[in-house]
């Protein structure tokens, strides 16, 4: 009470008010952004959902998928805009879900968004867990992309083939077991505390499924055909051995994985390539920054030989932060829009956006914990320049664009509409469960000139062109469809801001409020 009487608080809070509401307003609300992005999950999930679904226009699905088989391969998630459940971006997905909350735990807690997060990537390894039956065999994928393609259904009427593939020692697919051995071994890390059994059980499986991709080598798209049209693994399958073995030492700790990523270094790849994209395909710079990692952090005991190994590691994951920010030799740096989105190619470039702007918001968190700046060809670079990089990035695709729309889907009033996504754009099952055909759907749902019935919260989608162009057509696949892994990267970047935001506040109220 004695507080409303004094005019000088009034007037200082007046003050704070004022300060806070416009550094507020000049900003997006990442917290948000947060919540949305987790629910996107929920969408895209297969299988029986669970009593929480919170996405309530979706139905179960996929409920017989490996049931022609033998196995039970249901739930895990749709990729993209159809409902074909292929391994490699899912485990993509997992992944650097994964990675997000290993570095943003606490970030993520507070924003009240842990228990999704985590529920985010259990629905991706109860699938993995399902699908690798034995330590030899994994299945790769359920459905085609031919056949579903030929339908546009809401999953829950799926008509199209559910047949399962798989990989094993006469079908080798060291990419496919070496992203689920990433997946599986950095989930493990997420699940630690909260759930030391199941930790166990993925780190298990982890590394089982190290071994199979490395004893049996072979790239999965030659093996399980119907993947190559789709997810072709161009890169091959030496990035994701490395990825799986230093997955696997930053989660178990033991010497033999870094000892692998080590001797391996040069004859895999890992110390050679200096590539300035990261996806589901090509993961090398997400390899060397997790080496990097390693260094930077100091704490593991290592020899000379690994020290220096580490370092050349280093330097290729410098040469794509580099790149990225636009401080590499001319030639070799990222393209980027006239208004500053990175541009890597036409089709679901959001993408890379999104992976490159995770891995600079980790690495200029390692770099300001240990107190370093790194050295690019065209000048030095702090961690200050890259996170607010990584921001302008995030900024840029929460609608500080040309278009003023914000690519993240249901986010702010303007946001993509006819999302190139078959349950998205049909009514919703829950609302008519009168049967949807297969050709039925592009007939009247496909080609309709209206906007989706059904929002799909937290989705990236494949975003603009090379300058800043956006057709928010059904149609325009390469701009409209979003992917589980384009928003995947931000669920840790998201927290992160966030988190930036609020401490920002606290630093403009505290002093204001104590002065008084
Ligand atoms: C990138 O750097 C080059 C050389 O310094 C400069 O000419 C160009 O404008 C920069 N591009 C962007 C988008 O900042």
């Amino acid at each position: 009470m004695a507080i409303e009487t004094n005019p000088t608080w009034i007037l200082v809070s007046i003050i704070a008010f004022t300060v806070v509401s416009s550094v507020v307003s000049s900003s997006f609300d990442y917290g948000l952004a947060l919540s949305k992005s987790l629910l996107y999950f929920e969408s895209q999930r297969s299988g029986r959902l669970p009593y929480n679904q919170r996405v309530h226009w979706r139905g179960h699905s996929g409920l017989t998928d490996g049931l022609e088989q033998g196995v039970d391969l249901v739930g895990g998630y749709y990729d993209a805009g159809d409902h074909v459940k292929f391994g490699l971006p899912m485990a993509f997905t997992v992944t650097m879900l994964s990675w997000g909350i290993v570095e943003y735990r606490d970030e993520i807690a507070s924003a009240g968004e842990l228990d999704h997060a985590l529920e985010a990537v259990k629905w991706g390894t109860d699938y993995f867990v399902k699908a690798h039956t034995h330590p030899n065999v994994l299945w790769a994928e359920v459905g085609d992309g031919g056949t579903d393609h030929y339908c546009w259904q809401r999953p829950e009427d799926m008509t199209t083939s559910r047949q399962a593939y798989k990989i094993d020692p006469e079908n080798p697919g060291s990419d496919l077991a070496g992203e689920t051995a990433a997946a599986m071994a950095a989930a493990s890390m997420v699940f630690r505390e909260s759930n030391p059994h199941y930790s166990h059980l993925l780190l298990h499986h982890a590394q089982q499924l190290f071994e199979f991709g490395d004893k049996y080598r072979g790239r999965y798209d030659r093996s399980v055909g119907v993947a190559k049209s789709y997810y072709a693994s161009v890169s091959g399958y030496n990035d994701e051995l490395l990825w799986a073995a230093l997955w696997l030492y930053r989660a178990s700790g033991r010497e033999e994985h870094l000892r692998y990523a080590v001797d391996n270094a040069h004859s895999l790849g890992g110390i050679g390539w200096a590539i300035s994209e990261f996806s589901w395909d090509i993961k090398f710079a997400g390899v060397q920054i997790l080496a990097s990692q390693l260094l930077l952090q100091n704490k593991h005991h290592k020899t000379d030989h690994q020290h220096n190994i580490l370092k050349k590691y280093q330097s290729k994951a410098e040469h794509f932060i580099c790149s990225t920010l636009n401080k590499s030799k001319e030639g070799q740096n990222v393209h980027r829009t006239p208004a500053g989105l990175l541009f890597v190619r036409q089709w679901n470039n959001m993408q890379y956006v999104t992976g490159a702007t995770f891995l600079l918001t980790i690495y200029s968190d390692q770099l300001s914990k240990s107190k370093q700046r790194i050295q690019c060809p065209l000048g030095s670079v702090g961690p200050e320049e890259m996170l607010a990089f990584a921001k302008s990035q995030v900024d840029y695709i929460l609608g500080s664009n040309p278009q003023g729309l914000s690519y993240l889907v249901g986010y702010g009033s303007r946001y993509p509409k006819r999302v190139h996504h078959r349950g998205s754009s049909i009514v919703s099952y829950k609302g008519n469960k009168g049967f949807i055909g297969c050709t039925q759907g592009y007939d009247q749902w496909y080609g309709r000139q209206r906007d989706n019935p059904n929002v799909l919260v937290g989705a990236v989608v494949g975003g603009p062109d090379l300058h800043d162009g956006f057709r928010d057509v059904r149609g325009n696949f390469m701009q409209t469809e979003a992917c589980t892994y384009n928003t995947a990267p931000l669920v840790g970047v998201f927290a992160k801001l966030r988190m930036l935001e609020e401490v920002k506040y606290e630093e403009m109220v505290m002093p204001l409020v104590s002065s008084a």
